[in-house]
């Protein structure tokens, strides 16, 4: 993977969609038509500081005019969403990415969306395609109030009957046995907190859906509190290089800091672009983007370590 074009977009349109979830609309602010994109894509947002916050995009990909993305403030968060809320007024130059897809429409005979708060942005996206391509879709989207629910009003108009809202301040909580026992090729997408990914994963294995079957989109790999970092050591298998990582490093950094040319965007394990391969060793997977699957030689070198040593394909 090669590292993204940053594009200057020009905020043509800024409102609050609910208390705290900023809605913007973006353009070019001489070109226009923007990059395409794929339902269930995000984009970079660059902060004043270099970082990069990912978000994604919830406007039609039929119409390249604008990009459409919705920021949720956290007051307790490191600030990115705090500045978006203040910064991106109308007529502000916000530095955004090219899109990337690591959530895509899966090939089903059924899609079934759990979406929780702000976890919305990619469903509404992918369920607006999948309506007007006559797919078979059923939508659960679950927040405090239905006050509290981005862009429902948008939800609603593309899913229609095919939408269940669950509101727990309102008396009706999600219960994620509500995804229902597995039909052969249908696909479960999941995307909000974590702890709803959880319960709706558990949920859906008890059922008998394949892990195969279960689709995340996560916005933050897990924290485990009680994580300690150990260092390790890692050979690259080119050149048979043995790199020691302390405890205190990632091995992202001692990558680049030994000279190798890694792509890198989140830095948080959730956007995908510093994954390469291993060949050996134990992998202690940090990420939230990675496949149970690929897990066997694919590592986050941003997040993730290595008991002891590993072997990595570069
Ligand atoms: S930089 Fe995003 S997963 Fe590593």
């Amino acid at each position: 993977m090669t590292a993204r074009i940053i594009m200057k977009l020009r905020v043509a349109a800024a409102r609050l969609a609910t208390a705290d979830v900023l809605h913007l609309t973006l353009v070019h602010p001489s070109r226009p038509k923007l990059p395409a994109w794929e339902p269930g894509a995000h984009v970079d947002l660059r902060l004043p500081d270099g970082k990069i916050r990912q978000y994604s995009l919830c406007g039609d990909p039929q119409d390249l005019r604008t990009y459409e993305i919705a920021i949720k403030r956290e007051d307790a968060g490191r600030g990115a969403s705090r500045w978006a809320h203040e910064a991106l007024v109308e007529g502000a130059i916000a530095h955004v990415s090219a899109p990337r897809n690591n959530f895509p429409i899966r090939d089903a005979s059924r899609h079934l969306f759990v979406l929780g708060g702000i976890g919305v942005t990619p469903g509404l996206a992918m369920a607006r395609r999948l309506r007007a391509d006559g797919a078979e879709i059923a939508v659960h989207f679950c927040a405090r109030t239905a006050a509290e629910a981005p862009l429902l009003t948008e939800l609603s108009e593309a899913c229609g009957d095919r939408l269940s809202t669950w509101f727990s301040g309102e008396g009706a909580r999600f219960d994620a046995a509500s995804v229902g026992p597995y039909s052969q090729g249908a696909a479960l997408y999941v995307c909000g907190p974590h702890r709803l990914y959880e319960a709706v994963r558990d949920a859906a294995l008890a059922l008998g859906w394949p892990e195969t079957a279960i689709h995340a989109e996560a916005f933050q790999a897990p924290v485990d509190e009680n994580f300690k970092p150990e260092p390790f050591d890692a050979t690259l298998a080119s050149s048979g290089a043995t790199l020691h990582v302390p405890a205190d490093r990632s091995l992202l950094d001692v990558l680049r800091e030994h000279g190798k040319i890694m792509p890198s965007s989140c830095e948080l394990g959730v956007c995908g672009s510093c994954v390469c391969g291993y060949t050996e060793g134990v992998v202690i997977h940090r990420d939230a983007v990675i496949s149970t699957a690929d897990r066997q030689d694919r590592i986050a070198p941003c997040v993730s370590r290595a008991r002891v040593s590993v072997t990595l394909d570069l």
